[in-house]
């Protein structure tokens, strides 16, 4: 297909990275392995990758690495591959099996991988980008993308279901491929009076977006909820807002002597700092991998203008107040240095504001998309038309002067809404399955076979505490060690608090930095009748994905001449369904403080 030139400041698509036919997913299939010897000892861990971190021989191996120089790496392709390998390794590193947290990440993984992420303009953590858009292989390979023709790459817990997790989103991400072309054809095609060719454009997304549906229902089949909690999701979990599983100044990226900038994406010098500040420069707070990370939904939002607000600001009867402060509604810095030179334990400022979406952490979430797909919706925000033109035909429409055409044009862009929205739906409901009832329901073995030890060392820590205090009590002790452990909380899972009581290991580097800035409040521990939700981190989500999803619903477009559809029927007896103000807002918080 040729590419045009766009009028409208938009770039062809493939200098945004973007292909016609496979969108945000590479035109060719992701490399399966570097073939540069040099690299050897990067694929030989990856040969045995699950069975190391299942024998508790990862880190082992990690240790025996040589630190490798990435600069020798030279197709972006190559890059990308070694960006998974590096996801994959590090993560299992720092959450390891049946392993204590780790606070550090070694040179030899942190630096290239740091390395590596700023030459795709992404941050050195898993991502949207890794594991689902360079993740897979086709087994056809003249055969479609999709899910009957793919198999992924890598995984943490070495399952189906987890490759399944993957894939499904691969083949959303194929599905959904034609939009992007279909986007910037409808801007040039509103900017030439073009509408019949813009009919074509909204209905072809249409039937593509019915296709991304179809796809997301088919997660059930073979990813068992259970399966993902449990085994899989802790793999994906970053190290912001990781208090309670040992992280709460973020990890430390051991090497990485820079001190990074988020606005500028550059690195300073750090040679006039003292020897704390340095060492509290080495951490870094990002969030884990998620599909609120993927362009192509986010696009979808843009090129419809579908407007999004901060958690709890919109529907009104949901307050930001009444929330907690999680990462829905906050965001900490990115480096613990900046709490202390901001003089306050205030959150990051929210990206930049653009035209629809002014939601702090779908915002955030940009930061985890490769450079150039970040730029194709920066440029998308302001190219963005279709939304003003069909306000315009509303407008006639209220004038008596609309025509046929056009009514066809704003029912074929509500019906793109409508298609969007019922993407929406449909994943409010596989969270409330794979994340809020998992957390409700607990594992079970302890803890889901994570942190077992962090209950053991919590053990030993009070032993040593009541021998220092003198107060020994060797059968109430020993009653405590031989005691089964039991699954209080999964420790990996929360990633949804700001503040929470830090699992801080004894004589941790963690330790010694909170002593060192007291006014990093890493002590303080929350009194007792503290309303905020425990232990079960999915269930601050709901009111954030809910809101999303009503957002998409809300910008449908009414219009005097058409009789209303059954789906607009349907939305208007759930709106007058809907609770007042008041009992929506007592029966949200209720909702949150039960769990
Ligand atoms: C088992 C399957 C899934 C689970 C448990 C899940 C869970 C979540 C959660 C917890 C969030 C909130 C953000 C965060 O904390 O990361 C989220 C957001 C999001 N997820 Fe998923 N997700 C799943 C599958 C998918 C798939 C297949 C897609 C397709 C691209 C997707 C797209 C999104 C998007 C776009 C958001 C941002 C919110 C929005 O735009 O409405 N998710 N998801």
């Amino acid at each position: 297909m040729q590419q045009t030139q766009h009028p409208s400041k938009m770039r062809p698509l493939d200098e945004y990275d973007i292909s016609v036919k496979t969108g945000f997913l590479p035109p060719t299939p992701p490399l399966r392995r570097l073939s540069d010897p040099y690299f050897a000892p990067w694929e030989d861990m990856m040969d045995d990758f699950n069975g190391l971190l299942l024998a508790g021989k990862l880190r082992e191996k990690v240790h025996k690495m040589p630190l490798l120089d990435y600069s020798k790496l030279q197709l972006v392709e190559e890059y990308r591959r070694a960006f998974l390998i590096l996801c994959m390794v590090s993560h299992s590193y720092v959450w390891g099996k049946h392993e204590a947290t780790s606070e550090t990440l070694p040179s030899n993984l942190a630096i290239p991988w740091t390395g590596i992420a700023d030459h795709l303009g992404l941050c050195p953590v898993v991502c949207h980008a890794a594991v689902v858009l360079w993740n897979y292989r086709l087994l056809d390979k003249d055969g479609p993308i999709d899910l009957g023709n793919m198999a992924a790459l890598a995984t943490y817990s070495g399952s189906l279901d987890e490759s399944w997790f993957y894939l499904i989103t691969t083949a959303i991400e194929s599905s959904g491929a034609p939009c992007l072309s279909q986007i910037t054809s409808a801007i040039d095609n509103i900017e030439q009076g073009k509408y019949s060719e813009l009919k074509q454009n909204l209905e072809t997304i249409c039937s593509a977006l019915a296709s991304m549906n179809d796809d997301l229902k088919r997660m059930y089949e073979k990813c068992d909820p259970y399966v993902f909690y449990w085994k899989i999701r802790p793999y994906l979990a970053g190290w912001e807002n990781m208090a309670e599983a040992g992280l709460p100044l973020g990890l430390i990226y051991e090497g990485v002597d820079s001190l990074w900038n988020a606005q500028t994406d550059e690195y300073a010098d750090m040679s006039h700092l003292d020897e704390a500040e340095r060492l509290l420069n080495q951490y870094r707070r990002y969030a884990g991998g998620s599909a609120a990370q993927s362009s192509l939904i986010a696009a979808l939002d843009v090129a419809f203008g579908v407007e999004h607000h901060r958690t709890g600001e919109k529907p009104s009867f949901i307050k930001a107040a009444d929330l907690p402060n999680d990462r829905y509604t906050k965001l900490p810095a990115t480096n613990p240095a900046d709490e202390i030179n901001n003089g306050a334990e205030t959150p990051r400022t929210p990206p930049r504001f653009k035209r629809t979406n002014r939601n702090t952490f779908l915002r955030a979430m940009r930061k985890y998309m490769p450079r150039p797909h970040r730029e194709f919706l920066e440029d998308l925000e302001e190219a963005a038309n279709i939304r003003p033109y069909i306000l315009q035909l509303q407008e006639n429409d209220k004038n008596g002067s609309i025509t046929l055409e056009e009514l066809e044009i704003v029912s074929a862009y509500n019906e793109c809404l409508h298609q969007l929205k019922l993407f929406r739906d449909k994943h409010v409901q596989i969270v409330t399955l794979y994340i809020v009832n998992q957390a409700r329901k607990g594992p079970n073995i302890p803890h889901g076979g994570f942190a077992i030890e962090k209950q053991q060392q919590q053990q030993e820590q009070q032993q040593e505490h009541l021998e220092a205090s003198g107060q020994q009590q060797p059968q109430k002790i020993d009653k405590v060690v031989s005691a089964k452990p039991s699954a209080m909380h999964n420790d990996l899972y929360p990633q949804t608090q700001l503040e929470t009581q830090p699992g801080i290991r004894k004589d941790s580097r963690t330790d010694k930095v909170s002593q060192m800035f007291p006014q990093l409040g890493l002590a303080r521990k929350l009194p007792s009748n503290a309303q905020v939700v425990r232990g079960t981190g999915g269930t601050n989500v709901m009111p954030f994905l809910k809101q999303s999803r009503d957002e998409t619903a809300d910008m449908k477009i009414c219009l005097n001449s058409s009789s209303s559809s059954k789906d607009d029927n349907d939305e208007a007896q759930a709106k007058s369904q809907q609770p007042t103000q008041q009992e929506a807002k007592t029966s949200w918080s209720d909702w949150i403080l039960r769990r």
